[in-house]
């Protein structure tokens, strides 16, 4: 390990009561990715060499979740300087610098990261990120001297008047050497109000050494920690907020952009136009110029340049939509690829399926995908027209420039330019519908047919 490498040590042994949840209060999600995946994407451009996640409880989701971490267990939880110390045998000989997070405060941004670490290598012994939030309420308070480096951090409930006023907090993120840093915590003690070991100790150590302490200070949205549902809903807000400015600031136009919500990692062109009403889950990209009207649900999609969605359209995972597709209301696409200029403009389930250029799906066409135990392909080639209320059975292909009859159930390959007919004929009875009128007036009349009544129905008569 060299000394100009650095590590990550993320907290997330706190109970999370407040979320009342059997989950993991890191993993709980933020515009489709988990908290904890928010902090390990900001790292990843940080490039840290390790990243070691201390836990208590639920330690197995965390590991679920973030294979690449390595996970230290903190049992009994005594603080957060005991939590440090937690991570010290996952260290092993690293000997660069390293950044202390908290999982459940996950939008700190990588170029604040990276302002800590120059902090640190410009001769800062540690670097303690600062914020001056609305409402300073119960956060540690930093504590500066003259020159506006630290003296110490003090504890909301160990704080007096004077220093519960002063407006500048701890975020509780930190950037020390990792040497340094537990060397310190060895000497932190628990003789406090809370009884615990306190990491905001260090500073005043660091101090009394006669080492510098350096604030970098973020803005209040970035180090946000999130403790309830109703924080997580703020996180979620801040989040959206976000993606629609970035949405817009490259290009697209929102049409009521408070009624769009994105995934972490949604890509969205130029001149695309999103209607009222849309989400998108993760995995979705969208080309230029493409428009996707009100209340479609779109996830793991790639939707191509000029492309049509909607209204009402949901794209699943694998739809992949060529140059000027058009998907319309209430068409679902799951694992399929609609070419180029391909229609599905109305009412259709269209899975496990590849659509040829210029291909017309008729409304209502249902692709029969799966059988109860394995899903086939459907394939319909370019130009092939699927009249209205098709239901194709797969594997099965109707070839280019092949046509199937309104209504057909298609279990049988359809050839190129052919007609595939599968419905009964239809057979006119003069003067039927007079007599069944009649008939049936008769029978109401009798009351030979009392209402139904499911509830008397017993299951084992089948
Ligand atoms: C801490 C800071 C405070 C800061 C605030 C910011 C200390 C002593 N205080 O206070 O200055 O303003 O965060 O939100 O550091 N954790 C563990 N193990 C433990 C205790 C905590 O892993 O034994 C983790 C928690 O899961 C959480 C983080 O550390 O992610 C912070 O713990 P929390 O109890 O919320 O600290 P605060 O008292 O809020
Ligand atoms: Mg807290």
């Amino acid at each position: 390990m060299s000394a100009t490498e650095i590590a990550a040590i993320i907290l997330a042994a706190g109970k999370g009561t407040r979320m009342k949840s059997a989950t993991h209060k890191v993993l709980h999600p933020i515009g489709g990715r988990s908290m904890i995946g928010h902090l390990l994407a900001s790292l990843e451009e940080v490039e840290t060499a390790q990243n070691v996640v201390v836990v208590g409880a639920l330690k197995e989701q965390v590991e679920a979740e973030v294979p690449d971490a390595a996970i230290a267990v903190q049992e009994p939880q005594l603080g957060t300087g005991h939590a440090v110390l937690a991570a010290r045998e996952a260290m092993g000989d690293f000997d660069g610098d390293v950044l202390i997070l908290y999982g459940d405060v996950p939008f700190v941004a990588p170029e604040t990261l990276r302002a800590m670490i120059d902090a640190r290598r410009e001769g800062a012994d540690l670097v303690v990120l600062g914020f001056r939030p609305a409402d300073p309420a119960a956060y540690g308070r930093l504590v500066q001297n003259a020159d506006g480096s630290l003296a110490r951090i003090v504890e909301f409930k160990d704080a007096n008047e004077a220093e519960r006023a002063i407006g500048l907090c701890n975020s509780g993120v930190m950037a020390a050497d990792c040497g340094h840093l537990f060397a310190l915590l060895d000497r932190v003690t628990n003789d406090n109000a809370k009884g615990e070991y306190y990491l905001t100790d260090i500073v005043e150590l660091a101090v009394g050494d006669g080492g510098r302490v350096a604030v970098v200070e973020a803005p209040e949205a970035e180090v946000m920690g999130i403790n309830s549902r109703a924080e997580l809903a703020e996180a979620e807000a801040i989040f959206q907020a976000r993606a629609r400015a970035d949405a817009m600031a490259n290009g697209a136009t929102l049409i009521d952009p408070e009624s769009v919500f994105f995934a972490f990692d949604t890509e969205v062109g130029k001149d695309v136009i999103i209607g009222p009403n849309v989400v998108f889950g993760p995995g979705v990209r969208i080309s230029d110029r493409v428009a996707i009207h009100a209340f479609s649900h779109i996830e793991g999609a790639e939707i191509g340049p000029g492309a049509v969605v909607g209204p009402f359209a949901r794209l699943r995972p694998g739809a992949q939509l060529g140059e000027g597709a058009k998907v319309g209301n209430f068409v679902e696409v799951k694992n399929a690829i609609i070419s180029a200029g391909a229609k599905a403009n109305h009412l259709s389930y269209i899975g496990d399926a590849w659509v040829g250029e210029k291909a017309n799906i008729g409304a209502g066409t249902i692709t029969c995908n799966y059988d109860g135990f394995n899903k086939y392909l459907t394939v319909v080639g370019d130009g092939a027209f699927i009249g209205s209320n098709s239901t194709l059975v797969p594997p099965v292909t109707i070839a280019a420039g092949g046509l199937t009859a309104a209504g057909s159930v298609i279990t049988k390959d359809v050839g190129p330019d052919s007609i595939g007919l599968a419905r009964a004929g239809q057979e006119n009875k003069e003067g039927a519908a007079a007599r069944f009128r009649e008939r049936k007036a008769a029978e109401k009349k009798a009351g030979k047919w009392p209402r139904p009544d499911p509830t008397a129905h017993d299951k084992n008569d089948g």
